[in-house]
């Protein structure tokens, strides 16, 4: 059977990602002690290595206890806790580690590791964030919305900002999910044009915009994301940019009346949104932290299930 890799949406089944969402749900009802029929078999006898180049809080906690609490064990490691920060390939690490453990989720600088990992790992592998996407994340911000405001078929997100790693994630989401996009940014920091090819092969309907308004308008959900991501150098270049995309209370007031408000996180506060927003009671930022961990059960229940 292939090994079933967690890498980016646009690869993986619709239906497959609904299953995984329901499941996402049926983790956080069942709490701490995950009933059998939400584990995959065996898994007491499985270990997830967690590679990190980059840092980490809430991808690193939520995997770590995900995978505790589904009754499995983990190994955390800095890749410079590796041989692979003194120049070992990762094509060698990713062959080593198979021989010891059942799934590797990784931070990479570049979605190019994670790929590389992918060739040559013959255990599972899950993308906890690259310079192109962060799935997990959407997954879990999927979970939000859905908790929040029902059903995502039909409804509208604005995604407000850079056009970084985890817009990318929610244009996957769109197409694979059926909920209209609008993604307001300058067009010097435009989503990757890869996805964007793909979402117009798909037919999703993505809307990319200039005008943060535009994009808000009526919409059920807000996001937004550091105007920094790691590994990104030109913060002054980047933070006039994207001066008149911070979301703001005039800016929420125009969306949906009852529209909530969404960031993946850390935050930073007065720059791309403000306080009052982050802390309103429009806000589910930390329903959203929380749920990466229900959704990180989901993902490795069904990485492991294969
Ligand atoms: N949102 C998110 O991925 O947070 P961390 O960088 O803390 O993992
Ligand atoms: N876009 C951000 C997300 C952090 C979770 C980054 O890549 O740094």
């Amino acid at each position: 059977m292939a090994v079933r890799n967690f890498i980016d949406l646009d690869n993986i089944d619709a239906a497959i990602l609904r299953t995984i969402l329901d499941s996402a749900h049926a983790m956080k009802r069942a709490g701490k002690r995950v009933p059998d029929k939400l584990r995959p078999a065996g898994i007491e006898d499985d270990v997830l290595v967690m590679i990190f180049e980059k840092p980490s809080t809430r991808t690193r906690v939520s995997f770590d206890v995900a995978m505790r609490q589904l009754g499995g064990q983990t190994i955390a490691l800095n890749h410079t806790d590796l041989q692979l920060g003194r120049g070992e390939t990762i094509a060698d690490t990713a062959r080593v580690l198979s021989r010891y453990i059942d799934a590797i989720m990784i931070r990479a600088n570049s979605h190019d590791t994670v790929m590389e990992l992918t060739r040559y790992a013959t255990v599972p592998v899950i993308n906890g964030l690259t310079d192109r996407s962060h799935p997990c994340q959407v997954m879990a911000d999927l979970m939000t919305f859905e908790e929040a405001k029902g059903p995502l078929k039909g409804r509208s997100v604005a995604w407000v900002g850079d056009g970084n790693n985890v817009a990318a994630s929610w244009m996957h989401a769109a197409v694979k999910f059926d909920f209209e996009l609008r993604i307001a940014c300058p067009e010097e920091l435009r989503p990757d044009p890869d996805v964007t090819a793909w979402v117009k092969r798909e037919k999703g309907r993505v809307l990319i915009t200039d005008s943060a308004e535009e994009a808000v308008d009526g919409v059920d959900c807000v996001v937004t994301d550091t105007w920094v991501s790691m590994g990104q150098s030109d913060a002054p270049r980047r933070k006039t940019l994207l001066a008149p995309y911070v979301v703001d209370d005039a800016l929420m007031s125009k969306s949906a009346s009852d529209a909530i408000f969404m960031h993946c996180l850390p935050a930073y506060r007065g720059h791309e949104v403000t306080e009052e927003v982050l802390e309103g009671p429009r806000s589910v930022v930390f329903d959203e932290a929380e749920n990466r961990l229900h959704a990180q059960k989901a993902i490795l229940a069904w990485c492991l299930g294969g």
